[in-house]
Formats: structure tokens, C-alpha cells, sequence
């Protein structure tokens, strides 16, 4: 398994196997990696002939209150877990390599989608997100890149800018990969208390009475974003951000649930922000 951090060098390399037909899988995180960031490479193992993980926290996609500075970081976990699934290059850049002085160039997917769900309270985050895939997509050229669900947001927005920008790359989308008490996987659920990390499976057990109640026959959002609201609020250390029921694609609020829609929650537990979501397919 070969290391870079230059992204000229990385460039170089990732053509190089392009030019002899190699298929090149991509696996974008910012490292400090589980079960989820894996299932991802492992998608992108079974898919490609040459796996690239870039491992980078993008200072760009934090606010200036949030947690960049103490982001968990640790690539020697990080490598060993991926020599193990067989990847073959990591690409970890520094700051100053991925943006160095002068660069001012960005790039932003306008409208409801960056503006709704987390870019509410995030408004600076999925433009930074945008610009870094949009440099690892140029560094690596791969045929296939893989985003989680867990990150639904994330995903609908990467999938318009790819759709936008005419990128020849197939996004490849994951399905989220959870503890066994339903708590998505995240690197940030290491901040959690041992009394917040058990208040944290209220987001699933949420999603999953808001899915109880429209399987049951309830179409009204209001109604089931209540009910899901009273179950949140019995748990002391939790504070709702936002519960929001949208269509899958553009991410538009539903006054009643029709279609393919994902019910999305971000939930401050204690003082680590998480968030999840539930995708359904309502029959008419
Ligand atoms: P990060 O939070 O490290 O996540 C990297 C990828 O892993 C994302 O596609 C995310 O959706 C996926 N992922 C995280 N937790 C998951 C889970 N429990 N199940 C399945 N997939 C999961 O998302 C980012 O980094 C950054 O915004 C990035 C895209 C790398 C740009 O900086």
C-alpha cells in the first residue's frame, strides 16, 4: 500500500494506472475510520482494480465554532485498518498542500439543497465539502467514487454538482452501517459521555417510530415529527437541531409524506451534534 500526501504526485500516480485500464475506485473520509468508512472501501475493493482512501479533514467544511481543531484523528489506526482491505493508496495531503497560499477558488451547489437540513445550521459546510471532492475528483480521476447514506445531505448535493459539472464519475451510494443498538457509526460519537451515548440511539429509535406510524397509515408530517419530537425530549442530554421529512432527491419538505422521502434529524446530544436518517418508499 503506497502513502502520498502531494497532490501532483498522487495525480501523476492515479493516471498512470489509468493509462494501463486499470479501474480506480475512490473513498473519500476524513479518517479516524469504522466499520462505515470500511464497508465503503470494501464496496469500492469488490468494484475496481485500484482503491484510493484520501484521508483529510477539510478545514474548509467547518464552521469557525465547530470542532475542526479537535476533529479525532489517528492515520496509524487508520493505515493498519487499511492494509488489511487491501487498498492501494491513501492520499493524506496537509492544509497547506490541498489549499496552498493563494488558492481562492470554490465550489458551490446552489439552492434548497445546501440551504435546507444541515446547511441551515451549517450554512458555510457543503460548500467546502463541494470544493474538496471537486479536487479529489480532479487528483484521482476515478471511475467510482462511494458516499454513505448516513450523510444523505452530502450525498443528494455530490450527486447534483457530478450531474452539473459533467464529472465522468459514478457515485456509488452506501447504506449506513450502525452499532448494534442502531447508533449510526461517526467518528464524532467518541465524544460521547457514557450517559449521552446511551441517550444517543433516541435518533434511530425516533426514525423508527416516525417508519411505525406511516406504515401504520399517518401521512401528516407535522403529526409524525411531533410524535418523534416527545420521544426525543424525554432524553435529558438531547437537544433537536432539526427533524425534517423531505423528498430523496431534492430534498424538498413534504407536508404529507408521498413518494420516496427520507425522514432526516440532526440531534445536539450533550455537545456532540449527530444526525441520521431513514429513507421509505410511501405508497399513494
Ligand atoms: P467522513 O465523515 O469521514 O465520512 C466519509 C464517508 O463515510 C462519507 O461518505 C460518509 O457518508 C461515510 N460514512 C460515515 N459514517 C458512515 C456509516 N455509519 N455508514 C456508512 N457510511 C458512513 O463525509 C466526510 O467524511 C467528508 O465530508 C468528505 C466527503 C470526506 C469530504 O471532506
Amino acid at each position: 500500500m503506497k502513502i502520498l500526501t502531494s497532490p501532483s504526485e498522487t495525480q501523476t500516480h492515479c493516471r498512470a494506472r489509468r493509462a494501463e485500464g486499470k479501474q480506480i475506485g475512490l473513498v473519500p473520509t476524513m479518517g479516524f475510520l469504522h466499520e462505515g468508512h470500511l464497508s465503503l472501501v470494501r464496496g469500492a475493493r469488490t468494484d475496481s482494480d485500484f482503491v484510493v482512501v484520501s484521508i483529510f479533514v477539510n478545514p474548509t467544511q467547518f464552521g469557525p465554532s465547530e470542532d475542526f481543531g479537535s476533529y479525532p484523528r489517528d492515520f496509524e489506526q487508520d493505515r493498519r485498518l487499511l492494509v488489511v482491505e487491501g487498498v492501494d493508496l491513501i492520499f493524506a495531503p496537509t492544509v497547506e498542500e490541498m489549499y496552498p497560499p493563494g488558492s481562492v477558488t470554490a465550489v458551490e451547489v446552489a439552492g434548497q439543497l445546501t440551504k435546507g437540513l444541515c446547511g441551515a445550521s451549517r450554512p458555510s459546510h457543503f460548500y467546502g465539502v463541494t470544493t474538496v471532492v471537486s479536487k479529489l475528483f480532479n487528483i484521482v480521476s476515478p471511475h467510482r467514487a462511494y458516499f454513505g447514506q448516513k450523510d444523505a445531505q452530502q450525498l443528494a448535493v455530490i450527486q447534483r454538482m457530478v450531474a452539473d459539472l459533467n464529472f465522468d464519475i459514478e457515485i456509488v451510494p452506501m447504506p449506513t452501517v450502525r452499532e448494534s443498538d442502531g447508533l449510526a457509526m461517526s467518528s464524532r460519537n467518541r465524544y460521547l459521555s457514557p450517559e449521552a451515548r446511551r441517550a444517543a440511539t433516541v435518533l434511530y429509535r425516533s426514525l423508527q417510530l416516525a417508519k411505525e406510524r406511516i406504515e401504520d397509515g399517518e401521512r401528516t408530517s407535522a403529526k409524525i415529527i411531533d410524535a418523534m419530537r416527545e420521544l426525543i425530549e424525554r432524553e435529558k442530554p438531547a437537544r433537536i437541531d432539526y427533524i425534517e421529512l423531505v423528498d430523496t432527491n431534492r430534498l424538498e419538505p413534504q407536508e404529507l409524506v408521498h413518494g420516496e422521502m427520507l425522514i432526516a434529524l440532526a440531534v445536539f446530544v450533550g455537545q456532540t451534534r449527530l444526525i441520521d436518517n431513514l429513507r421509505m418508499r410511501v405508497p399513494d
